[in-house]
């Protein structure tokens, strides 16, 4: 069994979260994943540690990748939402496979989850729509997200006429915006270790079992 002596020396106590897993073959990702989240929320160390990249990509081969925010996540998957005729959202329709990439960089974990993604329930996208804040609603209205913008006027005069459309009352989530859930098939855990031996630990999803593995790193 190997000595966590010297990680001890190195690395704030929370460093071992991915090397006792790895030790007692915690089976379950999902699990693993939640215990790692938990532990950053709690330390504060992040402004947003629910910022992840999203990759997606063309039928061809032609990736692209940005910042988006995880808005909920369980065994059947990870759920971010956003406007559905967005550069991302037309590479999800035609190639809904995608990869997500968290980078907690003052606790050193990087977590990467690829799998296939589908368009949330449209009763879940409303309830989670209800949530925003009321200016975050006028905004989804007022952007068509990735279409070419003249300049900011635009944008802003789109913003007060919506605001003003629904004076006075609750606003519906636009049909053009909603979630999507990615369904793991890969999660990587990798977690910091000195001369840059860092632990990679694998789980690839396989006739309905998470198979373990370790990476180089
Ligand atoms: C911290 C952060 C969080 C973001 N969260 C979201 C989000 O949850 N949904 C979203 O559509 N865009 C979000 N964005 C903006 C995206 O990174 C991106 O600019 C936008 O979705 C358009 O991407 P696309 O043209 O590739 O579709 C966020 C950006 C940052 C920096």
């Amino acid at each position: 069994m190997e000595s966590p002596i010297s990680y001890i020396k190195c690395f704030p106590f929370f460093n071992f979260i991915v090397y006792e897993a790895k030790m007692k073959k915690k089976s379950d990702p999902v699990a693993l994943f939640a215990e790692l989240y938990e532990k950053i929320l709690q330390s504060g160390a992040l402004e947003e540690p629910s910022a992840m990249t999203l990759a997606t990509a063309t039928p061809d081969g032609k990736p692209s990748a940005r910042v988006v925010l995880l808005k909920g996540y369980d065994e059947h998957g990870f759920v971010f939402y956003t406007n559905l005729e967005s550069r991302k959202a037309a590479e999800l329709k035609i190639n809904p496979q995608a990869a997500l990439c968290f980078y907690w960089e003052p606790i050193h974990y990087q977590v990467r989850i690829e799998g296939s993604v589908l368009q949330v329930p449209e009763e879940e996208a409303d309830a989670y729509f209800a949530t925003r804040p009321r200016g975050s609603q006028i905004g989804a209205w007022a952007s068509s997200q990735s279409s070419q913008l003249k300049d900011r006027t635009e944008l802003e005069t789109r913003f007060r006429e919506t605001e003003q459309k629904f004076e006075g009352e609750t606003i519906p989530r636009p049909g053009f915006w909603s979630g999507f859930r990615l369904a793991p098939q890969r999660f990587e855990f990798w977690e910091r270790r000195e001369n840059r031996l860092h632990e990679r630990f694998l789980y690839v999803r396989k006739n309905a079992r998470w198979e373990m593995s370790l990476l180089y790193p």
